[in-house]
């Protein structure tokens, strides 16, 4: 029961690697309230949750929203009595052809991946900077923030900008005993991918490991992280990919 006794916020964790990490966290003794926009998975997950023996709240509403996140810690403080762990997870991929990429979908990306990230992080790190325990957070990036990727150039920028935030605030932070890190996932099959019946076999072909990542490997490592016994590891990145990042393509005929 290693989060036995703190609290946790993780956002868009209805369903996916927010709903793994959220659910890990719970059978290791965390109080989690838990974020999603859809009101239906948040409420459903939630109680799955609950029904496994966990403690956990669900909170439906916009992670982008500056407001909202604030709700979201003030929420948990209530409710819980405190915050110690935050994984902003949410995250929007919004794919487009670069010529034709149209402002709305780029501010949607920037909207959720960024200030929802950067505000949420705000007014829980302002919570625990006043609680005067530490804490940990965990900011959700992705391998396409380090690899180019067809389709995915705003996607990208954002993921990429997380991992300076994660180096940035050790600044602000350390002082106050927070860390803050960033996971870098590989491709993960999710409910997003499970009906695409290419996604297995061409993530396997170009992945070295010859599979892609699962839920389970990004639980492994955020909890890792977010671990007591890894409170000198602060402003990192850590990419969980099979080692798809590594290689660029041989040069073969
Ligand atoms: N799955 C992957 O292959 C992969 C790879 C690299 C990085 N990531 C990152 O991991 C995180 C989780 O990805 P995933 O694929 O597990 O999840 P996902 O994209 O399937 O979404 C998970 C949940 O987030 C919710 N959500 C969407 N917009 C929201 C908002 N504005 N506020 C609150 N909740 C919202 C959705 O309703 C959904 O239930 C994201 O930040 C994503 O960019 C995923």
């Amino acid at each position: 029961m290693t989060f036995q006794n703190q609290t946790a916020i993780v956002t868009g964790a209805g369903q996916g690697i927010g709903f793994g990490i959220a659910q890990s966290l719970c059978q290791q003794g965390a109080r989690v309230l838990l974020n999603d926009l859809d009101s239906v998975l948040c409420d459903e997950a939630a109680e799955r949750i609950r029904q496994d023996g966990g403690t956990c709240a669900g909170l439906a509403g916009d992670a982008s929203d500056v407001a909202f996140t604030r709700q979201l810690v003030q929420t948990a403080v209530e409710r819980f009595g405190g915050l110690d762990l935050l994984v902003a997870n949410a995250g929007l991929t919004l794919f487009g052809d670069f010529f034709d990429y149209e402002s709305v979908r780029f501010e949607q990306v920037m909207n959720l991946n960024l200030r929802g990230s950067f505000f949420l992080t705000q007014a829980a790190a302002r919570h625990m900077r006043e609680q005067g325990r530490g804490g940990s957070v965990l900011l959700m990036s992705s391998v396409v923030g380090h690899q180019a990727h067809p389709g995915l150039a705003a996607y990208a920028m954002t993921k990429a900008a997380l991992e300076m935030l994660a180096k940035n605030l050790v600044i602000d932070l350390s002082p106050h005993g927070i860390t803050i890190n960033a996971l870098a996932p590989g491709a993960t099959q999710t409910e997003r991918t499970l009906d695409d019946p290419t996604y297995v076999p061409i993530w396997s072909r170009i992945t070295p490991m010859g599979r892609p990542s699962t839920v389970a490997d990004m639980t492994h490592a955020a909890l890792f992280l977010l671990h007591p016994n890894s409170r000198h590891i602060t402003g990192q990145s850590l990419v969980v990919d099979g080692g798809w990042t590594s290689v660029s393509p041989p040069p073969v005929a």
